[in-house]
């Protein structure tokens, strides 16, 4: 049987996806190996029909292109995380049917793109011996191991442009603007779009805020003639005390699904201001879209170094990108939590050094 590599997407969907798929695929082509796309996340792994050995002509317009040609999904009997990133143990009998199917399938690395939950799913399979490797990727940037995922750089853009276009409104109708971001439990979209967009205040969840802070901030701007106000929210961020803010209908087998605590901001900073607040989220718009140039080099520099290190026998890693290189970690070190925003990381020093306000 014909040797191959495996290629299945987990998680939400972002930008440089199907830039990784092609990497992968070419690189595994040029070493005499078949690259088995697996359709519809480690599902597909259990049933032939979506199983598809993929051809140079499917790899027409990935580099570009948004999403993942491939399917992904966030839920179901593979979801290794629940609730608020709570993990779990998948099924014996889900794993030895899947380590199966690996083997019938010839398969000699299986490369699982995705974010932490998708990364735990590895491992698991990894410890239930099957060789996988992992690529990071998710917008939220906080998979441990990696001083980047990609499709965090693409978010970051599209946030910062809705920014921009913030802007403008706001200052003409004297309004504070709210801008819900994604990210999950880490603050590192709201702080990177925050500081590249020009916002006054940046809410992460690592910094707990109060209204207090946010309202002085307001009033100090309209003391400098400053009648408007951006503030960024990030899904995670919460009142100093609180609780995470969710959407209703939470499901057993997935994640929590964070959003809604930037209405809540806007319409309590209205009620204590006077001054007229509306928010915007920015929601899927930020998932969207085709992967900014950085993300494309670097998905395809993830994607050929899963292979190299497949080749090297190198299984149970992520590659990753650290100090401006890319390297590996192992797949148990980066099931050890996620990464968030250090309170004192650069970023924050940067933005509070030119006034921006983070509500604490
Ligand atoms: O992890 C990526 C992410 O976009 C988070 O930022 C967000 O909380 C979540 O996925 C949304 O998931 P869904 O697309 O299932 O609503």
């Amino acid at each position: 049987m014909a040797q191959s590599i495996g290629i299945v997407t987990g998680g939400g969907d972002c930008p440089g996806l199907n830039a990784v798929i092609r990497a992968v695929t070419k690189a595994a082509n040029r070493r005499g190996w078949d690259a088995i796309g697996v359709y519809g996340g480690f599902e597909g792994l259990l049933e032939p029909r979506r199983l598809k050995v993929l051809s140079i002509h499917d790899l027409d317009g990935l580099l570009t292109r948004g999403g993942t040609v491939l399917g992904t999904a966030n839920r179901g009997q593979f979801c290794a995380k629940t609730g608020h990133g709570e993990l779990r143990a998948l099924p014996k009998e889900l794993l030895d049917a899947t380590a199966a199917s690996c083997r019938d399938l010839g398969i000699v690395g299986l490369v699982s793109i995705g974010g932490d939950g998708t990364l735990a799913i590895a491992q698991q399979l990894y410890n239930h011996g099957i060789p996988i490797v992992g690529v990071p990727k998710t917008i939220d940037n906080d998979v441990i191991g990696t001083d980047t995922t990609f499709g965090f750089d693409s978010a970051v853009a599209c946030a910062t442009d809705a920014l921009d276009r913030l802007h403008s409104t706001a200052e003409s109708h004297s309004r504070v603007m709210v801008l819900e971001v994604m990210g999950r439990y880490a603050g590192w979209i709201a702080a990177s779009c925050g500081l590249s967009g020009g916002a006054d205040v940046i809410l992460i969840p690592e910094i707990p805020f109060t209204y207090e802070s946010v309202c002085q901030k307001i009033a100090e701007r309209e003391s400098h003639g400053r009648h408007f106000t951006i503030v960024v929210v990030a899904e995670g961020a919460r009142v100093a005390g609180g609780e995470f803010v969710t959407s209703t209908g939470q499901e057993s087998n997935r994640e929590a699904r964070l959003g809604g605590v930037g209405n809540m901001v806007a319409a309590e900073l209205q009620t204590r201001t006077g001054k007229e607040a509306r928010c915007v989220v920015l929601g899927h718009l930020q998932r969207g879209g085709s992967p900014t140039c950085i993300d494309r080099a670097l998905c395809t520099m993830f994607g050929t170094a899963a292979v190299e290190l497949i080749a090297q026998g190198q299984l149970g890693r992520m590659v990753s990108y650290t100090g401006a290189k890319i390297s590996s970690v192992s797949l148990e070190e980066v099931g050890k939590g996620i990464r968030t925003v250090p309170p004192d990381a650069g970023l924050v020093q940067t933005a509070r050094a030119i006034g921006i306000c983070f509500g604490d």
